[in-house]
């Protein structure tokens, strides 16, 4: 399995506070079977430079790798970042918040009201050879109000995320609609601590398995892998959910 979003690096947000969390995050993540983890602390332009973020990370990332007990696990890593959205962003070079060595860039909305320039800025990035990776795309009301919106923006080039724990909420979920609907094409931990906010990955690629198939798995998989190794990730056929009797379906 591959996490392209979580919380792991020390210190650095609300997430791993001590390297000893980040260890305990790192081991559970490793026995559920993960291979590949981008790690991605959150991001927010008006609390601090780029420079400076790059900088933060880059000190804490240090700190977990020369703990001895970083080593022994047989995981790829790469360094990212959870950007919260902001127009100022279309003005930015942010290609240093990219996955490292990639062109794919993990990005967060207000989950109260559709950002003002959302569409334009995501474009803007499209058009600069950047894909967007939306994070956790069941969250957003203004989405759940209207789904073509998120399959508006699916169908330009931008690749949507969920998360596990939302997965795991069943049939009824936003986030397994989405799945199902071929709209959300990887799944990711977002986990944060092993007690409040774990990675339940595995729990969701069985219960994926279980009832959608194991062809949802291999292919949540093969983009995971695809963003994570940078290599293009094709735009999807993806149904287009109309409403009946209060439900989309
Ligand atoms: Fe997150």
């Amino acid at each position: 399995m591959i996490d392209l979003h979580c919380h792991i690096l020390p210190g650095i947000d609300d997430g791993a506070q001590t390297v000893d969390d980040s260890i305990a995050l790192l081991e559970s993540q490793y026995k559920q079977g993960v291979k590949n983890i981008i790690f991605t602390p959150h991001f927010h332009i008006r609390s601090i430079s780029i420079d400076d973020f790059i900088g933060v990370r880059e000190k804490s990332y240090e700190k977990l790798c020369s703990d001895p007990r970083f080593g022994k696990y047989d995981i790829k890593f790469k360094k990212g970042c959870e950007i919260y959205f902001s127009n100022k962003l279309m003005d930015k070079d942010v290609e240093p918040l990219c996955f490292e060595g990639t062109s794919y860039l993990l990005i967060e909305f207000s989950t109260r009201e559709r950002p003002y320039g959302m569409r334009t800025t995501l474009l803007d990035f499209i058009n600069r050879g950047l894909t967007p990776v939306l994070a956790h795309v069941e969250r957003y009301p203004y989405f759940e109000r209207d789904p073509e919106q998120l399959c508006e923006l699916v169908e330009a080039g931008c690749v949507a995320q969920v998360n596990a724990d939302a997965v795991l909420e069943g049939k009824g979920s936003m986030a397994y609609k989405y799945l199902k609907w071929g709209i959300a094409r990887v799944v990711c931990s977002d986990c944060h601590s092993v007690d409040k906010r774990p990675s339940n990955l595995r729990a969701a690629y069985d219960y994926i398995d279980k009832k959608l198939g194991y062809e949802y798995v291999r292919s949540i998989n093969s983009t995971g892998m695809a963003i994570f190794d940078d290599r293009y990730v094709d735009i999807p056929v993806v149904h287009h959910p109309k409403k009946v009797l209060g439900f989309w379906v």
